[in-house]
């Protein structure tokens, strides 16, 4: 599995052991064509009994393995299973749904800790100093320039430190 996805991989029952087999561990190529994502699809059907795709990939990515599923008519095919990556969100299958019927996706457990918001609304410049990204949070935030050493040009507004 690689950090910045890119990595499929095709999961089979193992009847034998009772375990999970990996019948295929794909990679998207980086700089890749439609006819890529073609490839790959026709790759997975070479193991045709095995149907579950887990994906590591990117959304745009997602979109292409997608779509040339619907290309090459194996819609209903293949049980997806998308990681955080693709979680919740609907971006990698805007006018591909069709295709992504059924899908299973990973998202985090998300909550909401009482007292951060408060805290982290109430940080300064002069009470954060422990931090060093915060000069360039604040910079980024508030769209505005600190000091000589900052990344910012010197078009920038100065800081006001509010
Ligand atoms: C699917 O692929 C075709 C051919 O490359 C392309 O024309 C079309 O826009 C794609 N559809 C989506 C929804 O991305």
């Amino acid at each position: 599995m690689s950090l910045n996805g890119f990595v499929l991989m095709k999961a089979s029952l193992c009847v034998v052991s009772g375990g999970i087999c990996i019948a295929q561990s794909l990679k998207i190529p980086h700089d890749h064509k439609p006819s890529d994502f073609d490839k790959i699809i026709h790759m997975l059907l070479d193991t045709r009994y095995a149907r579950a795709v887990i994906l590591f990939a990117s959304d745009e990515d997602i979109r292409g393995i997608l779509n040339a599923s619907k290309r090459a008519d194996q819609v209903g095919h293949f049980l997806w299973i998308g990681s955080d990556s693709w979680g919740a969100k609907n971006s990698p299958i805007l006018e591909l749904e069709e295709a992504a019927v059924g899908a299973v996706t990973i998202l985090p457990k998300r909550a909401t800790i009482s007292g951060f918001d408060a805290y982290f609304t109430s940080r300064t410049l002069e009470n954060n100093r422990r931090n060093v990204w915060f000069a360039e949070y604040w910079e980024e935030n508030f769209n505005c320039k600190l000091m000589s050493s900052s990344k910012k040009d010197d078009s920038s507004r100065k800081c006001t430190g509010q």
